[in-house]
């Protein structure tokens, strides 16, 4: 009865209508590309050896995005249609068992449409159908008035009545490997596109006494297929729908969930709140009761738990400790790790810094290339100069050190454990522990000066 199962996704077209330069199966939707999304799905229930994909256009690329998966592909050099792309598939594909046909542009059908799709076993063929309002465009069902499947008809090739036809044609399909692979051989190019229809196979298989069963789904989004850039907007929409449902039935609070954009990806700990508009993006992963504020940008970002990112900070390849708390319009890019209970203010920008425990830098900071020692406080208009115009340099700072308001650190320099620095000090060299490092003029008073130069 469980017999192994390929799937066979196409993705060879180059989707003219997108006008793009990037193949139209490389375009992102809900924060993965539209032939990874359905990749992810064929692996729900095949094994990646099993899955072959049918690249042609740009096919190195849409390979390099495929490689981590494990999936096969074939090569189909030339787009001739549906039925020709499925036909490249044949020698990487096993010739028995069940064969699923998926597209590489239709990415919205769940795991639980395609498991009881494959669950059918059919005979000879099972096809997913919808009934649309408008199914301008589609394929439609035909069926005798018994309500046996007879053909499907492309839309071009429909006449009037059979366009009056609202049941459509999905072009997802279940197939008997051994049924279809006998017969895929006549499908010809006998319409007005000249090219080969994989929806002729139905009327084939019919007529040596193989019977196409239509299942028709309850929710047509489910097959919605893109082919502009218009489709896509609407698809990513459903895909971010999806995700912030998943996130709210698991325990987060999401205000305004309209507003948030959240990768498939991205993980959000329970009774953590997002706020309106935060985007959450790549392998963003945040911990339980955490808050984001509104407005912020957390992109392949670590979040310890109870972290509060206040409204506009940007949070770019780092990570956070526990209880910290970031922002408003603060930015994290390049490899930050910041320890547990660490402040971070308004108008501080870190890149590859790290900050220990409960370190602090709260208003208007530049902090480049740097360690920073747990319990330190970075003043006010501090800056690392970390680059001399050619390359960059570190600059170290020890455990509990003070850092007078607008002080400059040319680095490379060591602000040893326990060193103060006077505000508004340049910082050279080695400041050594317990030591005072003062680096400024000395401020000068000339009195009666402002009467004298005003007569
Ligand atoms: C197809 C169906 C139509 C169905 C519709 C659903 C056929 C003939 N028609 O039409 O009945 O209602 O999908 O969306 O099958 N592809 C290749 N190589 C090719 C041609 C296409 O790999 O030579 C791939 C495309 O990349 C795409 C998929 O097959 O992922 C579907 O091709 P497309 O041209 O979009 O078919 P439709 O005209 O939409
Ligand atoms: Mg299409």
């Amino acid at each position: 009865m469980n017999s192994p199962v390929t799937v066979v996704i196409l993705a060879a077209g180059m989707g003219t209508r997108m006008r793009s330069k990037i193949a139209k199966v490389l375009h992102r939707a809900g924060g993965l590309t539209l032939v990874e999304h359905v990749v992810r799905l064929a692996l729900t229930v095949a094994e990646p050896e099993n899955i072959v994909v049918v690249v042609g256009h740009q096919a190195d690329q849409v390979r390099q995005t495929l490689a981590p998966y494990g999936v096969k592909t074939a090569e189909q050099t030339e787009q001739r249609g549906t039925g020709h792309a499925l036909r490249c598939a044949q020698s990487a594909a096993p010739a028995t068992g069940h064969l699923v046909v998926l597209y590489g542009d239709a990415p919205l059908l769940t795991a639980e449409t395609l498991r009881s799709l494959v669950d059918e076993r059919p005979e000879t063929a099972t096809v997913l159908t919808a009934i649309l309002d408008d199914p301008t465009g589609y394929g439609r069902i035909l069926r005798d008035p018994d309500g046996h499947v007879l053909a499907i008809v492309e839309h071009k090739a429909a006449t009037e009545a059979q366009r009056a036809i609202r049941e459509i044609n999905s072009g997802i399909y279940c197939f008997r490997a051994e049924r279809l692979w006998a017969h895929i051989d006549l499908i010809g190019t006998n319409n007005p596109a000249g090219e080969f229809y994989l929806t002729d196979i139905v009327e084939l298989l019919r007529v040596v006494g193989g019977k196409t069963h239509a299942r028709i789904l309850a929710d047509p989004n489910e097959l919605l297929g893109i082919n502009s850039r218009v489709e896509l907007a609407e698809v990513d929409r459903i895909f971010r729908a999806r995700k912030v449902i998943d996130l709210m039935l698991s325990g987060v609070t999401i205000e305004k969930p309209e507003t948030v954009v959240v990768d498939c990806d991205v993980t959000v700990g329970q009774d953590s709140i997002l706020e309106p508009g935060t985007r959450l993006v790549g392998a963003t992963h945040i911990g339980e009761d955490c808050r984001i504020g509104a407005g912020s940008v957390l992109e392949n970002a670590q979040l310890a738990e109870g972290v509060i990112v206040q409204p506009y900070t940007i949070i770019q390849d780092s990570s956070v400790g526990a209880g910290s708390r970031l922002g408003p319009f603060a930015r994290l890019r390049m490899h930050n790790v910041v320890g547990a209970i660490a402040h971070i203010g308004n108008f501080v920008e870190l890149k590859n810094t790290t900050l220990g425990d409960g370190a602090k830098a709260n208003h208007l900071a530049y902090l480049g290339d740097s360690i920073i020692g747990a319990r330190s406080n970075v003043g006010a208009g501090t800056i690392t100069c970390n680059y001399d115009g050619v390359h960059k340099h570190p600059t170290t700072i020890g455990e509990g050190v003070f850092v007078g308001s607008n002080s400059t650190l040319v680095a490379p320099v060591t602000l040893e454990s326990g060193s103060y620095i006077a505000a508004g000090s340049v910082i050279t060299d080695t400041v050594p522990t317990g030591a005072l490092g003062l680096g400024r003029g000395r401020q000068v008073n000339k009195p009666g000066w402002v009467k004298a130069k005003k007569g």
